[in-house]
């Protein structure tokens, strides 16, 4: 057997949804390379190692059984894998602090920290070192002054190469992406560092999608993509509240407003408000640092979308609470959807985490229902009072119910039969659909009494 000399090794420290997704769609694009992605938690490794993803993401199952045990690994021999690679990808998490100086806005740096120090510990040669990882803009100079302490010669090369995909289509967000960002010093050093990754990108991204700029701008760059996303959202939802009160329809005003080519149709769609682990976070930390370099105007604005987030999912519990006569005590609640969107099992800061807590608040039963994210919702909600069922079946979870809250837009729940759930349902019978995917009209017409966002209830009370 004759062992396959690669051009290029290559590790990503981190295995979650940015490393496993990113590293699989390298080493199906480029053979050549070898890439091995490591983790100090095993039980993820071990996940990766097999069929049961620890993860669920459309198309990624199919492509990471292409190139698994070919040119894609996953181990959790750190170590050795630094030692041995030409470009290190860091893509550790880096949550909001919830300690100290900077608490609920600033990035928690301690992974990127001890993921650096491992890095330096292991290195015996020159290496590229690739923020993947969102993390705030100047952490490269961090990662330079960690890395290039103390006596090793060994030279390091820091890129800011962040990632854009979305969760549930980030299989095509990569192979196809609108854009790939290289931050790089303009040194003769950096730029062959750059040209480097440059190289891996080309082998199926075109050339005049390869966006390179300095590091800072890189890094600030996505921040500010995410502050750009989610501002969106809140601006759209803020609408919604005031189509509510005077006839107007949100769905049409933003239908008006996207033929504008300057505006733009994408991301209006009203909804309970964003979630993810990056949108809140990325937006805090963007706060955080105009505090820091003090723009107090500037970080104001910017705060301000995540507090409309905040009261778009207040809003949504006390509309269900209104229609509902005022009290749901003992009522029983399905809840449609608890992953931050569809098509990803992913439930941190999910909007349903704050609006099923809230609902319990008003001592509501849930029932909660969702295709992928029943486990992780069942640890969101753990050791939270109050009566909540798990349910694979939405026409169990439905059964018996006052009301349907619809948090998430599964494709599912459009084909479903209403007649049939709202035969088994109590009467009156309400649907809160947060994220307007269904037919309302058919809806009414069945007998509900229905509630879109942004839209006058059609109401048979
Ligand atoms: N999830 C997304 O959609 C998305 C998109 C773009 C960017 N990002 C950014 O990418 C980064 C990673 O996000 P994620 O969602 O993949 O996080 P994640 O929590 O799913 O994965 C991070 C992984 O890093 C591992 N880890 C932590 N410290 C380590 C260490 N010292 N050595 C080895 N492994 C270590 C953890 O065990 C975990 O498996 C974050 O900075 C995030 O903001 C995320």
């Amino acid at each position: 057997m004759t062992t396959k000399i690669f051009r290029k090794k290559i590790v990503c420290i981190g295995a979650g949804y940015v490393g496993g997704p990113t590293m699989t769609i390298i080493a199906n694009n480029c053979p050549d390379y070898q890439v091995t992605v490591v983790d100090i938690s095993e039980e993820r490794i071990n996940a990766w190692n097999s069929d049961q993803l620890p993860i669920f993401e459309p198309g990624l199952l199919e492509r990471i059984q292409k190139t698994r045990g070919k040119n894609l690994f996953f181990s959790t021999d750190i170590d050795r894998c630094i030692e041995e690679a030409d470009i290190i990808f860091v893509a550790v998490n880096t949550p909001t602090k919830t300690f100290g100086e900077g608490e609920g806005k600033a990035v928690d740096l301690q992974y990127i920290e001890q993921t650096a120090r491992r890095i330096k510990k292991n290195a015996k040669s020159n290496k590229i070192v690739v923020e993947k990882s969102t993390i705030p803009v100047r952490a490269a100079e961090t990662l330079a002054n960690i890395l290039h302490s103390g006596s090793n010669s060994v030279q390091f090369e820091i890129l800011s190469n962040p990632e854009f995909m979305a969760e549930g289509t980030g299989v095509e967000d990569m192979e196809a992406p609108d854009r790939v960002l290289i931050g790089s010093k303009g040194t003769p050093s950096g730029i062959i560092a750059r040209d480097t990754l440059m190289e891996i990108y080309l082998h199926w991204v075109p050339r005049e999608r390869l966006v390179t700029t300095n590091l800072w701008s890189s890094e600030l760059s996505k921040l500010v993509s995410n502050a750009f996303l989610a501002q969106r959202i809140s601006s759209i939802n803020t609408i919604a509240a005031l189509c509510e009160v005077t006839e107007a329809d949100v769905t049409e005003v933003s239908r008006a407003i996207g033929m504008d080519s300057r505006i733009g149709a994408k991301f209006l769609n009203a909804g309970p408000g964003f979630g993810g682990s990056c949108f809140r976070k990325d937006i805090l930390n963007l706060v955080y640092l105009c505090e820091y370099y003090q723009l107090p105007e500037v970080a104001a604005f910017w705060e301000q979308v995540v507090a409309l987030n905040d009261y778009q999912m207040e809003r949504y519990v006390k509309r269900i609470l209104q229609a509902m006569f005022n009290t749901l005590v003992g009522k029983k609640l399905a809840v449609f959807g608890f992953a931050f969107k569809p098509d990803t099992g992913d439930t941190r800061d999910a909007p349903a985490i704050y609006i099923c807590k809230q609902l319990l608040e008003e001592r509501a039963d849930l029932n909660i229902t969702d295709p992928h994210a029943l486990d992780n919702a069942r640890k969101e909600l753990q050791g939270i009072e109050g009566e909540v069922s798990f349910v694979e079946d939405p026409y169990k979870a439905a059964e018996g119910a006052h009301g349907i809250a619809l948090i998430t837009e599964w494709n599912l729940y459009q084909e479903l039969d209403y007649q049939k759930i709202y035969d088994s349902m109590e009467k009156p019978a309400f649907i809160f659909d947060g994220r307007n995917c269904l037919d309302h009209q058919a809806l009414y017409e069945i007998g509900f009494n229905v509630y879109p966002l942004g839209k006058p209830p059609l109401n048979h009370l």
